[in-house]
């Protein structure tokens, strides 16, 4: 039987039924899922009862995975779930909730503000596959805002003022803005700055989109307030009603989305009270932004 798709709507994100991903996909449902991807940029998978491998393994299905950053896992040797899973939990390694003034509270109170996966990193995340274990009863959602929508939404000049520009991403910017600060220079020199541009064009569906992130910094070759009014002005165009989807969690959900043409924020919930364990598989991008814009770009040979 081939898949269901249920769209939310007409353009951006899509329930998908009659599909059980603990099992192999025959081409025509891995076909059909991928063209759905391309087209709503984030699927969700009701009801999956899915093993770690299970997870991994569809997620590898859309390309290599990333391994996850050390600096908000509780500590080396003491990680709750795989290395190649993100936990995205509230919860210690004795499956217990974090402590109020833990590292990994701290760290991931970041997740709250809209942002996209590792644009921080040079290669930064293409898709992530987000799989809800145990979800909160009340609040947790994840919200998610189409940056294609928002793009064809900007006025023409607005567009052709920022389609060149570039723009410095780093996780240290998005934590300082919830007052985060406490980073060794070690962790501070394993994660530098990076530059990604700001609009981009996704090759499979030839749709642009605004590529931002509460880890943009600061736009290459703007004074700083010019900088700062110009990603906040964005910022507030991309994350209006009419381009988010909020995602209530439904225990078992597997929540999948195009970090390249989207953002996302968890909402808040009581995550000192409730446990909420969600874990992501994360796809690499296949390059930096800038350098894959610039291939795609370069003229023809004659
Ligand atoms: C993530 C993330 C938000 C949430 O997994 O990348 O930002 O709602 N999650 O858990
Ligand atoms: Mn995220």
């Amino acid at each position: 039987m081939a898949i269901s798709i249920y769209p939310v709507n007409d353009r951006f994100a899509a329930e998908i039924g009659d599909v059980d991903l603990s099992q192999p996909l025959s081409q025509e449902d891995r076909d059909a899922i991928r063209q759905a991807f391309w087209k709503y940029a984030v699927l969700v998978f009701p009801e999956q009862q899915l093993t770690h491998d299970q997870h991994i393994g569809f997620a590898t299905l859309f390309g290599p995975l990333e391994v996850s950053i050390k600096a908000g896992r509780s500590d080396a040797g003491k990680l709750r779930i795989r290395e190649d899973l993100a936990d995205v939990s509230n919860l210690d390694h004795n499956n217990q909730p974090w402590g109020e003034k833990s590292r990994q509270r701290m760290f991931q109170l970041g997740n709250r503000l809209w942002h996209t996966d590792s644009s921080f990193r040079h290669v930064p995340a293409g898709a992530s596959l987000l799989y809800g274990r145990t979800v909160a009863p009340i609040g947790g959602h994840t919200e998610f805002a189409d940056l294609r929508a928002a793009w064809d939404a900007l006025p023409e000049a607005t567009r052709r003022r920022i389609q060149d520009l570039l723009v410095e991403h780093s996780i240290f910017v998005s934590r300082a803005k919830i007052g985060y600060t406490e980073f060794s220079d070690e962790e501070r020199a394993e994660l530098p700055p990076v530059k990604q541009v700001l609009v981009r064009t996704i090759p499979e569906s030839g749709r642009r989109s605004l590529y931002l992130a509460s880890h943009a910094g600061h736009v290459i070759g703007l004074p700083p307030e010019e900088s700062q009014r110009l990603l906040e002005e964005l910022m507030a165009h991309a994350t209006q009603r009419q381009f988010v989807y909020t995602h209530r969690w439904r225990a078992n959900d597997l929540v999948m989305w195009d970090n390249r043409c989207t953002m996302h924020r968890g909402t808040e919930f009581d995550d000192l009270r409730w446990k909420r364990d969600v874990q992501r598989a994360t796809v690499s991008d296949i390059g930096n932004s800038v350098e894959t814009a610039r291939r795609t770009a370069a003229p023809l040979a004659a």
